[in-house]
């Protein structure tokens, strides 16, 4: 039993697609014992969180320079939800001239702001991974101060 409660988030006009995704897996949910529901988050609007995430998961979110800071407010504010909340990031590096700045923009931006821990390849799954998708774990400091204090 995993009693996962997990909360899917996207801006509003993708909350039809992730409903649907959870329709379509509730079998699987259901028989963990946990939950899921989707939620509007706009990583732009500052809104309200009225979430406090253990474990925060993103896939391919890296891909507009504009949206590097908003992203980053985002995840830092969940990030200090809890003592122990941690975020895995996972971004395929791509080459094309337009995504290879941003992916470089957004490491430095990250560096400023979080302890990164690269997942090694070696350490993921063999099936459900890849040379060219970077996997990160990523922490906030104040929280490495607080348990070596
Ligand atoms: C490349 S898709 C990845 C979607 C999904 N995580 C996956 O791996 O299939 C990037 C996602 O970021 C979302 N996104 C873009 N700008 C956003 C913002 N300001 N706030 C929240 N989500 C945003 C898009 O709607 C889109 O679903």
């Amino acid at each position: 039993m995993t009693l996962a409660e997990v909360v899917l988030t996207d801006l509003a006009n993708v909350l039809p697609a992730l409903n649907k995704n959870i329709e379509m897996n509730k079998d699987l949910w259901k028989q963990s014992g946990g939950s899921a529901r989707a939620e509007e988050l706009d990583w732009s609007k500052h809104a309200e969180i009225d979430f406090k995430p253990e474990i925060i998961l993103l896939a391919d979110c890296v891909y507009y320079t504009e949206s590097i800071e908003p992203l980053l407010d985002t995840l830092e504010r969940l990030c200090g939800a809890r003592n122990d909340t941690y975020a895995l990031l996972s971004q395929e590096e791509r080459d094309t001239p337009n995504q290879k700045p941003v992916w470089s923009q957004f490491v430095e931006a990250i560096k400023k702001r979080f302890k990164i821990t690269p997942v090694m390849l070696s350490e993921q799954h063999p099936t459900y991974s890849s040379h060219d998708i970077r996997v990160l774990k990523l922490t906030l400091p104040s929280k490495d101060k607080k348990e070596t204090q």
